[in-house]
């Protein structure tokens, strides 16, 4: 009975870069049968940074022959990746946030024009998006609920644009949920049956506008860097829930919320392959560098469940404050 649509259609000519690292912008010739290749030297190549209109459009690089050039903040920062003759993609080192859009490659090569267009993303490091289900399961949050379960982790509701930035960077997650502007949505970046179809085009899936009263879904919290040390407790024995919280209390901590382990994980790569309770009485363990027996395929924060709050089978993730 709900209904979705896709808010992206286009799923090759953007991609996401990490901020500081780099990023090769595609951009291939197609050479019609019979044509001769000049070779990437007799190529007349131009990409260009567009800017909300012509005037505002930026040089990044132009190259002709053997004369290449780059031009304002790009200078030095850029080149052509030149593996093969039809190869006019772009090189961009040390990737900042201001390198975040759209840019076009032109190629004039002998008698054929090339222009193509690529999105750049840039995924910052200083916050995360994660979703969220209460104890009692999937599904049952209005939009006050939801509000309240974010700020319980240390967390606020992610905006559409928050939300889309951590699709951008690979967030895929098929249960839907709240976001501050009263939308319901959620991400996938690889297409499947049950979360839209598999031969939907990833995307953030969209229910629109929800009842902020009487609708339930999960939700979308954000948030940002650490503000204190996120750790996990070393200490002999398993622990009972009550005995977890006493734990940290007793390290002059407190237990760490949902929010802080999905912090330390992205921006931090905090890795441990032990389950520990959270405050919210779940258990997780946060795993950056996949490995058998932890989280084989992907880097993820892993999710146990919500268990029987006197199970002796956990340790404790702690959290101390910046003082
Ligand atoms: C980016 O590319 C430059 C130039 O090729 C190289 O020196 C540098 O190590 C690269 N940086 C990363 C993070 O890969
Ligand atoms: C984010 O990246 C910048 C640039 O590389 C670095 O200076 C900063 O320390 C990083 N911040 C965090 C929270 O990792």
């Amino acid at each position: 009975d709900i209904s979705f649509f896709l808010m992206l259609t286009c799923s090759f000519c953007w991609l996401a870069a990490r901020i500081s690292s780099n990023v090769t912008l595609p951009c291939l010739v197609q050479h019609s049968s019979g044509m001769m290749s000049f070779g990437s030297n007799g190529m007349r190549v131009k990409w260009t940074k567009l800017g909300a209109d012509e005037s505002l459009d930026e040089d990044v690089l132009t190259s002709m022959g053997f004369h290449k050039k780059s031009y304002g903040r790009f200078e030095d920062r850029v080149f052509l990746q030149d593996t093969h003759d039809e190869d006019a993609s772009l090189v961009i080192t040390d990737v900042s946030m201001d390198d975040m859009g759209r840019y076009r490659c032109e190629v004039i090569n002998g008698m054929e024009d090339t222009i193509q267009e690529v999105t750049l993303g840039v995924l910052d490091n200083i916050s995360v998006v994660f979703p969220y289900s209460p104890p009692v399961g999937r599904y049952n949050l209005n939009f006050h609920e939801a509000e309240q379960a974010c700020l319980d982790q240390d967390a606020v509701v992610a905006s559409f644009d928050q939300l889309y930035e951590a699709w951008r960077g690979g967030l895929d997650w098929c249960n839907a949920g709240w976001l501050s502007d009263g939308t319901v949505q959620y991400p996938i970046t690889k297409p499947r049956e049950p979360c839209g179809g598999a031969n939907a085009v990833a995307g953030l899936r969209n229910y629109g506008l929800r009842d902020k009263d009487t609708s339930l879904f999960d939700v979308f919290c954000f948030a940002s860097a650490l503000k204190g040390h996120f750790y996990w407790l070393v200490q002999p024995e398993r622990l009972t829930y009550d005995e977890a919280v006493q734990a940290c209390l007793d390290d002059d901590a407190e237990i760490a919320k949902v929010g802080h382990m999905f912090a330390a994980w992205k921006l931090q790569g905090y890795d441990r392959c032990d389950a520990g309770w959270l405050a919210d009485g779940s258990v997780r363990y946060p795993i950056s560098t996949p490995r058998k027996n932890c989280s084989p395929t992907e880097a993820a924060v892993r999710f146990i469940g919500f268990p029987d709050k006197s199970q002796k089978l956990y340790g404790v993730y702690c959290f101390k404050a910046q003082q």
